[in-house]
């Protein structure tokens, strides 16, 4: 199964990030934007897992929260990253948060690691991804006003990407709750 760990939304978390997508919809950009039940902030991508080895990975994300402590996070800006032209339409964050989010994706990479997944190779960059293939005219993002919101990271998910009647979603498999 393909899997990768993220931080999920409540409802009114995905209700805020998807206004943001309408407002860059209504103003002109266009792509593949990301259904308003599959957003989510990615800490580490696994890829394709054999079922043997699922309970290895949920006792290593139990690990990794075992000394973090629930935290919050603000809405940031948004931007974008080209990758082979193609252009990804991502919104970041922004807050104190920041610090002890870059240090869960760190612990959770250190405990998939010890249970014999590949340590990330790319720097950690967070984001939510809002539209993939996106088309827009420079200038265009900074003119769309991004919701400002907050929201606290308690937990992080163990999700599997599921293709079914050719619709992609996203599989709560494992949450791995903080202490506090
Ligand atoms: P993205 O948001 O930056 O595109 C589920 O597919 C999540 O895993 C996505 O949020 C995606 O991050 C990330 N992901 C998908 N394929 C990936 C890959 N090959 N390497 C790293 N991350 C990947």
């Amino acid at each position: 199964m393909r899997l990768f760990v993220a931080v999920a939304f409540n409802s009114a978390t995905k209700e805020k990030i998807s206004e943001l997508c309408e407002g860059m919809s209504k103003s002109g950009v266009a792509g593949n934007f990301t259904p308003k039940d599959n957003l989510h902030l990615t800490l580490k991508f696994l890829g394709e897992v054999e079922s043997a080895r699922v309970a290895a990975v949920k006792s290593a994300l139990d690990s990794a929260v075992t000394n973090i402590n629930p935290f919050t996070l603000q809405s940031g800006n948004s931007g974008f990253f080209t990758s082979r032209s193609e252009k990804t339409i991502w919104l970041g964050l922004a807050g104190e948060g920041l610090t002890v989010l870059y240090t869960l994706a760190g612990a959770v990479d250190i405990s998939l690691c010890k249970t014999g997944f590949e340590p990330e190779r790319r720097a950690f960059t967070p984001h939510i991804t809002l539209a993939r293939r996106a088309v827009f005219d420079t200038g265009i993002l900074e003119s769309v006003k991004a919701p400002e919101f907050e929201f606290t990271v308690n937990s992080v998910t163990l999700f599997e990407s599921r293709r079914d009647a050719g619709r992609l979603w996203y599989k709560p498999a494992y949450i791995s709750k903080m202490s506090k």
